[in-house]
């Protein structure tokens, strides 16, 4: 029996990852940069054993039926492969995540089950080599394997597509980022389908890939520089740019609901105020509002008089993946 565990804290996109140049192997379109934050994380414990004769998936102590089990089966035939071991397993994994916010994160989730399997099999990889391997299970949780500022790059090949931490002087604590989660009735596409449907039809797809390596250039002067200002307007503009690019395919989509738009109006009327503050969106409704930590009080407090305290979270940056103990076995 091997068996390991390891916790992976979330990551927010500041300038996105959105399409895909190789499904296969995961490798993106353009390089991406996120803050992994410390709020939101997934602990999970993974156990090969010569007794299973099938992998099974428990998800918050639920059982996973074939179809919630496949991305992760799919993942642990890599590490199989990798590790040469023909071995089934048992994999479990907790969301850390405040109430029923629908934020289950792809990104968490594999980089954990990662670092797990990398644990159980001994394989020692190094970090870059995790976060090529937590690519393969869902992009964006390559970047999970560090903490605060990250840079994935798209590289060209399975080789040389990982993730690494932007230099930044510890910048990061003095940010945060609060989230509005915003539940709304709409049929989900998730990330993988809104992407691949974006890059094969949206007429605006070029006007993103264009325009996202001087963001990311940008976001990186900001960051090299500790300019908040410059830091919010490009993720701002970047996030809204992607989600452009949504309504330019066929047929046509969007993530936003109408509470989505009135919080990010709520943001805008905050920075009227003169608190600096920008808001960025995933696949999803929710809104996170990115600011600097002095000023997060204020911003949770004006918030407050349009959405219920239980829809406002503040999370500051997190750290990378971490090992932890297995149970000990009575
Ligand atoms: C909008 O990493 O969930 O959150 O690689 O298909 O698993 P797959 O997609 P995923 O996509 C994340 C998209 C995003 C932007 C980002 O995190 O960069």
């Amino acid at each position: 029996m091997y068996k390991g565990k390891a916790r992976a804290h979330t990551n927010i996109a500041l300038i996105k990852y959105w399409g895909k140049a190789n499904k296969e192997f995961i490798l993106p379109m353009n390089n991406s940069l996120s803050l992994t934050l410390d709020a939101f994380y997934t602990e999970t414990t993974v156990t090969f054993s010569e007794d299973l004769t099938k992998d099974t998936f428990y998800l918050d102590a639920v059982l996973q039926d074939e179809r919630g089990t496949k991305k992760v089966s799919q993942f642990l035939d890599l590490v199989r492969s990798l590790a040469r071991k023909d071995l089934f397993a048992t994999v479990e994994s907790q969301n850390f995540v405040p109430t029923a916010a629908g934020l289950a994160s792809s990104a968490s989730g594999l980089a954990a089950l990662a670092g797990a399997c990398n644990a159980a099999l001994n394989l020692n990889l190094s970090e870059q080599d995790l976060s090529r391997l937590a690519r393969r299970g869902s992009g964006s949780a390559c970047r999970s394997i560090y903490g605060g500022f990250v840079e994935w790059e798209k590289g060209h090949d399975d080789a040389t597509s990982f993730a690494k931490v932007i230099p930044s002087n510890q910048w990061e604590d003095d940010l945060a980022m609060i989230f509005i989660l915003i539940n709304d009735q709409q049929k989900d596409v998730s990330s993988r389908d809104g992407m691949e449907r974006t890059v094969a039809t949206s007429v605006f797809y070029d006007g993103w890939l264009k325009t996202s390596p001087l963001d990311l250039q940008t976001a990186k002067e900001a960051i090299a520089e500790k300019d908040f200002e410059k830091l919010g307007v490009v993720t701002e503009t970047n996030g809204l740019k992607m989600h452009g690019t949504t309504l330019g395919a066929t047929p046509p989509f969007t993530y936003w609901s109408a509470d989505s738009l009135k919080a990010m109006n709520r943001v805008r009327e905050i920075r009227q105020l003169g608190i600096p503050c920008y808001f960025t969106m995933d696949a999803g409704p929710n809104v996170k509002v990115l600011c600097q930590k002095k000023d997060a009080a204020e911003i949770l407090a004006q918030l407050e008089t349009t959405f219920s305290k239980d829809q406002l979270t503040c999370a500051y940056s997190g750290p990378g993946l971490e090992y932890l103990e297995t149970d000990v076995k009575a």
